[in-house]
C-alpha cells in the first residue's frame, strides 16, 4: 500500500452515467453495478437523484440498504423537497452523503434560474444547512463552475463551508475548460478561500472537448483530492471523466502524483464489462485501459519488443486492470460448482440457487453448440440470464427464419406476451428485419429502431454474437442486449429485452431536466 495522500474516487455511473441517452437502468441493474463498485473499493457511489422519480428514489434506497463499505450519495437541487427526498432515501445508509447543487455561471443564473448572485448564495447556504440536518457528510457543487466568475466562486464556496459543506465539487458542466486553465482554477480557489482547509476539493469534468480526464488530472496536480467519474466514461452528452483512465493515470504516474486511490484495479475490466452489458453501450476497441485492443500488439516490431521485455511497449500490466487470458475455461462436462466458482473469479456472484440453476441450464445449452467456452462467453451468459428474470411481459419462445438468395426473407416468431403464447410471421429486407417485424406485430410497441449493432464475443465462426438495439419510444431511448451463437436469435432477444424495458413504468426511468 502506498503512503501517498488518499485520492477519493466518487463514481457517478448510476447518476450522471445514467443520464446518457439510452442508458437508463432499473433498480436491480443499479444494485448489481453498486455491488461491483463496492467490491472495487470505490469510496463514494452516487446512486441517483431521489427526487427525479419514485424509481430513482427506490434505487438509491436499495443501494443505501445494501452497500456497507462505500459512502452512498444522493443528488439534490438546492431545494427543500429535493433535500428531503435525498435524506429519506439515504436513511438506511451506513454512511450517506447529500450532494446539493445550484448554478453559478452568469448565463445559468440569469437565463435559467432567473436569480441574482446574492439570491444564489443565500439558496446555496440554506441548502447546505438543510442537508446537514440529515447527515454530516454534505457536498456542494456550483454548477457550471467552469464558466463562473472565480471571485463569485470564492464567495459562495467560503459561505457554504461556513454553513457545513464538507466537500466542494467544482464541475466543468459543459466540458469547456482546458487542462492548464482548470488546474489553475482549482489551485487558485484552494489558495484564495480562507477556510478552504475545512473541506475536500473535488472535480467533475464533462468530455465535450475530449478533455475530461486531462482536466481532472490537472486539478489533482493542483490540489483536488476527489475526482468524480464514471465507468467507461458514460454520462450526459459526450460523457464524464472515465474512472479507469483517471485511476490508472494516477497509479501509473506515481512519480508525478503525491496521492493515490485505494481502488482494487483488478476489478476495472469486470466492472467495465458489467456496465457495458447492462447499459448496452459497447466499449470501443481502442478505448484506453478497457478497450479490447488496449493491450493488443499488432505490429511485428512491437510484438518482438514485448516478447523480449514487456515494458518496451506496455506501461501497465493487463492483469493489473483485470484482463485475464481469455482462455478456454470450461466445456460440456464442467459442473455447476465449476461454473459458480469461475464466475466468482470473474466478479459475478449468484444471488439465489434459481439464478445459478438457470445459468447452468443455459451453459449446458451453449456447450452443446460450442466446444470451447471462454470467460467472455460465461459473462454474456449470466448477463443474458439475469435479463430474463421471469417476471417480464415478453419472452421469446422460438424463432424460425427462411433466407434464400433471390427470395424475400420470412420469419415466424413465438413469444409469451403477458403470460399468453402468441405467434406471428413477417417478411423483411433481411432475416433480422423480418424477425423484428414479426415481434412488432405481436407487441405493437410502435417504438422506432434507432440503433442495431452486432459484436462477436469471442473469436471464430462458432462465437456468440452480442446484439445491441436502441429503441426510441416517444423520445425516450431504451437499449437492449442479447447474445447467442445464432445472431438472428441474439437479435430477437435484444429486441425483446429492450421492449421489456420500454414497458417498465415511465416513472422508473424519467429524469427531470437539470
Ligand atoms: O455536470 C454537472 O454540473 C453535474 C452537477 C450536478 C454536479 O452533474
Ligand atoms: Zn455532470
Amino acid at each position: 500500500m502506498s503512503s501517498a495522500d488518499p485520492l477519493i474516487i466518487f463514481d457517478t455511473t448510476l447518476r450522471d452515467g445514467e443520464q446518457s441517452p439510452g442508458a437508463s437502468m432499473n433498480a436491480e441493474e443499479k444494485l448489481r453495478i453498486a455491488r461491483a463498485l463496492e467490491k472495487m473499493k470505490v469510496d463514494v457511489i452516487e446512486a441517483g437523484f431521489p427526487i427525479a422519480s419514485p424509481g430513482d428514489f427506490e434505487s438509491v434506497k436499495a443501494v443505501a440498504e445494501t452497500v456497507k463499505e462505500s459512502v452512498v450519495c444522493g443528488l439534490a437541487r438546492a431545494l427543500p423537497k429535493d433535500i428531503e427526498a435525498a435524506g429519506a432515501a439515504l436513511k438506511p445508509a451506513a454512511r450517506g452523503r447529500i450532494h446539493t447543487f445550484i448554478a453559478t455561471s452568469p448565463i445559468h443564473m440569469e437565463k435559467k434560474l432567473r436569480m441574482s448572485p446574492d439570491q444564489v448564495v443565500e439558496q446555496a447556504v440554506q441548502a447546505v444547512k438543510w442537508a446537514r440536518q440529515h447527515t454530516d457528510d454534505v457536498e456542494f457543487s456550483p454548477e457550471d463552475a467552469g464558466r463562473s466568475e472565480p471571485d463569485f466562486l470564492c464567495r459562495i464556496l467560503e459561505a457554504v463551508i461556513d454553513a457545513g459543506a464538507t466537500t466542494l465539487n467544482i464541475p466543468d458542466t459543459v466540458g469547456y475548460n482546458l487542462p492548464h486553465q482548470f488546474g489553475a482554477l482549482i489551485g487558485d480557489l484552494i489558495e484564495r478561500i480562507p477556510n478552504s482547509d475545512k473541506a475536500i476539493f473535488s472535480v467533475h469534468c464533462h468530455n465535450d472537448l475530449g478533455l475530461a480526464v486531462g482536466n481532472s488530472l490537472s486539478a489533482v496536480l493542483n490540489g483536488a483530492r476527489q475526482v468524480e467519474c464514471t465507468i467507461n466514461g458514460l454520462g450526459e452528452r459526450a460523457g464524464n471523466a472515465s474512472l479507469e483512465e483517471v485511476v490508472m493515470a494516477v497509479r501509473t504516474r506515481q512519480d508525478l502524483f503525491s496521492c493515490d486511490t485505494r481502488l482494487d484495479t483488478t476489478q476495472i475490466v469486470p466492472c467495465s464489462k458489467l456496465v457495458s452489458s447492462i447499459t448496452g453501450f459497447p466499449v470501443q476497441p481502442n478505448k484506453a485501459v478497457v478497450g479490447s485492443n488496449a493491450f493488443a500488439h499488432e505490429s511485428g516490431i512491437h510484438q518482438d519488443g514485448v516478447l523480449k521485455q514487456r515494458e518496451t511497449y506496455e506501461i501497465m500490466r493487463a492483469e493489473d486492470v483485470g484482463w485475464t487470458a481469455n482462455k478456454m475455461v470450461m466445456g460440456k462436462h464442467s459442473g455447476r460448482s465449476a461454473l459458480k466458482s469461475r464466475l466468482h473469479d470473474l466478479g459475478f456472484d449468484f444471488e439465489t440457487q434459481e439464478e445459478l440453476n438457470d445459468a447452468f441450464a443455459r451453459f449446458k445449452d451453449l456447450a452443446d453448440k460450442k466446444h470451447e467456452i471462454y470467460d467472455d462467453d460465461l459473462l454474456a451468459l449470466v448477463n443474458d440470464s439475469t435479463q430474463s428474470a421471469g417476471d417480464e411481459r415478453y419472452r421469446l419462445v422460438s424463432v424460425k427464419v427462411c433466407s434464400e438468395t433471390g427470395e424475400t426473407p420470412q420469419a415466424e416468431v413465438v413469444m409469451m406476451v403477458d403470460g399468453e403464447e402468441k405467434s406471428a410471421g413477417a417478411s423483411g429486407a433481411g432475416p433480422v428485419d423480418a424477425v423484428f417485424g414479426a415481434i412488432e406485430s405481436l407487441v405493437q410497441s410502435q417504438a422506432k429502431l434507432d440503433l442495431y449493432s452486432v459484436n462477436s464475443i469471442t473469436e471464430g465462426t462458432d462465437a456468440q454474437g452480442e446484439v445491441t438495439v436502441r429503441l426510441d419510444k416517444d423520445g425516450v431511448m431504451i437499449n437492449g442486449q442479447g447474445s447467442d451463437t445464432d445472431i438472428v436469435i441474439a437479435s430477437a432477444k435484444s429486441y425483446i429485452h429492450a421492449l421489456n424495458r420500454v414497458s417498465e413504468p415511465l416513472e422508473q426511468r424519467a429524469h427531470p431536466q437539470l
